[in-house]
C-alpha cells in the first residue's frame, strides 16, 4: 500500500515508518509542523532506510506545503495525518488525488476536530480512524507525553526554575491536565483557565486555582496554551502581563497566541536564546515568546519520549492495517480505533513494562453478568 504520512519527524516517527515499511508499505513522510522536525532523524530515514522524507526544521510555510504536495504526489492509498493537513489539502487543493485514497488515520485532537467538521458539512470523502480517541493514546500520550515534554520544552528553552513560579495553563483537556500535573510536581503555583464548566470543576478539585484569562494574565510567570483554539492570549492579556512573562503554546497550531498583535505593539524584538524572542513593549515590559508560538514540546525539546509514543504509534500502525482491511465497507466518516486493538496495546505495554495483572475468576465473571444478587 502507498502510504503518505504527515507526522512530526522525530526518532519515534522514524520507527513507525520503519514498521510500516517492514509490513510491506511503500511509505513517504512529510512534516506536520514547520518547527518539529529532527533533521538527523529525517536524514537517517533517507540515507539508511531509503524512506523518502520531506521535512526540514524551520521550513517556511511555502516549503511546508511543497513538502505536503510531494507526499500527495506519491498518490497515497492511505493517509496518516497529525493535524489533518494532508486530508485538508487533498479535499481542497489536490482533489485529483481523492479517488485513489481508500482511507486514513489521524493522530491528534485538533485533527479529529477538523475531520469531524468536514464530515458534518458532508465534505469528507473517505473513512478515517481517529487514533486520538483510543484510550491507549490520549490517556497516556496527551496526558503524560504532553505533560512532560511541554515542561521539558519550557525548561530547555529558558533554563528557568519552575519552583515557586506561577504557571498559567489555558485548557484543561488531557494535555492541559498533564502539563498542570507536571508543573505542580516541579513546585509551581498552577492556575487554570478553562471555558468548559466540567473541566474547570475538575481543575478546582485537582487542587488548582481557576480564573478567567484576563485575571490570570497579571499573575503568569509562565503561560502555556493548550486549548486548540485561536487568540487565547490576546490584547487584554498582553496589557496585563508582568515584565518577564514567558508565553508558549503546546496546542497543535500556532494560533493560540495573538503574535501579530504582540509584534505590532513591540518597540523592539530580539532573539535572546535559540527559539526565545524578547518583545519589549512601549512601557518597558518584556514578554518572552517561545518557538514562535509553535508546539513548544517539539520545537524546544524532542516531543514525547519513545516509551509513550510506542502506544500512540502502535495504534497508528494497527489502525492503518484496519482501514486497509475494512475501508470498502466503511462510509466516509470518522471512526474510533476498534476496542480490541486498544485493549491489545494496553496488554502489550504492560508486558513490556514487566507488569502482571490478575484475571477474573469464573465466579467473579458470572457475578458481573448477573442481576440476581443484590444486598446480602
Ligand atoms: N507528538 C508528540 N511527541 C511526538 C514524538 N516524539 N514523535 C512524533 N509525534 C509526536
Amino acid at each position: 500500500m502507498r502510504v503518505a504520512a504527515c507526522l512530526h519527524v522525530t526518532t519515534e516517527t522514524a520507527n513507525l515508518m520503519r514498521t510500516l515499511a517492514a509490513g510491506g508499505a511503500d511509505v513517504v513522510l512529510c512534516a506536520s509542523n514547520p518547527l518539529s522536525t529532527q533533521d538527523d532523524a529525517a536524514a537517517a530515514l533517507v540515507a539508511e532506510y531509503g524512506i523518502r522524507t520531506y521535512a526540514i526544521k524551520g521550513e517556511d510555510t511555502e516549503t511546508y506545503y511543497a513538502h505536503i504536495d510531494a507526499a500527495i504526489d506519491h498518490r497515497p492509498q492511505v493517509t496518516m495525518d497529525d493535524g489533518a493537513d494532508v486530508v485538508g489539502r487533498i479535499h481542497a487543493e489536490r482533489t485529483e488525488a481523492l479517488a485513489g485514497v481508500m482511507g486514513g488515520t489521524e493522530e491528534t485532537t485538533t485533527g479529529v476536530i477538523r475531520l469531524r467538521a468536514m464530515a458534518a458539512e458532508g465534505e469528507l470523502r473517505f473513512p478515517i480512524v481517529s487514533v486520538n480517541d483510543a484510550l491507549t493514546k490520549h490517556l497516556f500520550d496527551n496526558r503524560y507525553g504532553t505533560g512532560q515534554s511541554t515542561l521539558d520544552g519550557v525548561i530547555r528553552a529558558t533554563n528557568r526554575l519552575i519552583a515557586g513560579r506561577t504557571v498559567v495553563i489555558s485548557g484543561y483537556g488531557w494535555c492541559g491536565k498533564g502539563a498542570a500535573m507536571r508543573a505542580d510536581g516541579l513546585g509551581a503555583h498552577v492556575v487554570i483557565c478553562e471555558v468548559d464548566p466540567l473541566k474547570a470543576l475538575e481543575a478546582v478539585m485537582d487542587g488548582h486555582r481557576v480564573m478567567p484569562a484576563a485575571e490570570a494574565a497579571a499573575q503568569a510567570d509562565v503561560w502555556i496554551t493548550v486549548t486548540g483554539d485561536v487568540n487565547v492570549i490576546d490584547a487584554t492579556m498582553f496589557e496585563a502581563m508582568k515584565d518577564g512573562a514567558i508565553i508558549c503554546n503546546s496546542g497543535h497550531f500556532n494560533v493560540e497566541i495573538n503574535i501579530a498583535y504582540l509584534r505590532e505593539k513591540a518597540v523592539s524584538v530580539r532573539e535572546v536564546r535559540p527559539l526565545v524572542e524578547e518583545f519589549t513593549l512601549a512601557d518597558g515590559r518584556r514578554i518572552y515568546l517561545l518557538a514562535d508560538g509553535r508546539l513548544v514540546n517539539l520545537a524546544c525539546a524532542e516531543g514525547h519520549p519513545a516509551n509513550v509514543m510506542d502506544m500512540s504509534f502502535a495504534n497508528q500502525a494497527l489502525s492503518a492495517e484496519y482501514i486497509v482491511r475494512n475501508a470498502s465497507s466503511l462510509e466516509p466518516g470518522v471512526y474510533p480505533v476498534p476496542e480490541d486493538i486498544d485493549a491489545e496495546i494496553a496488554r502489550l505495554k504492560l508486558d513490556t513494562m514487566g507488569v502482571r495483572i490478575d484475571t477474573l475468576t469464573e465466579e467473579q465473571q458470572a457475578y458481573l453478568s448477573s442481576w440476581r444478587e443484590g444486598t446480602v
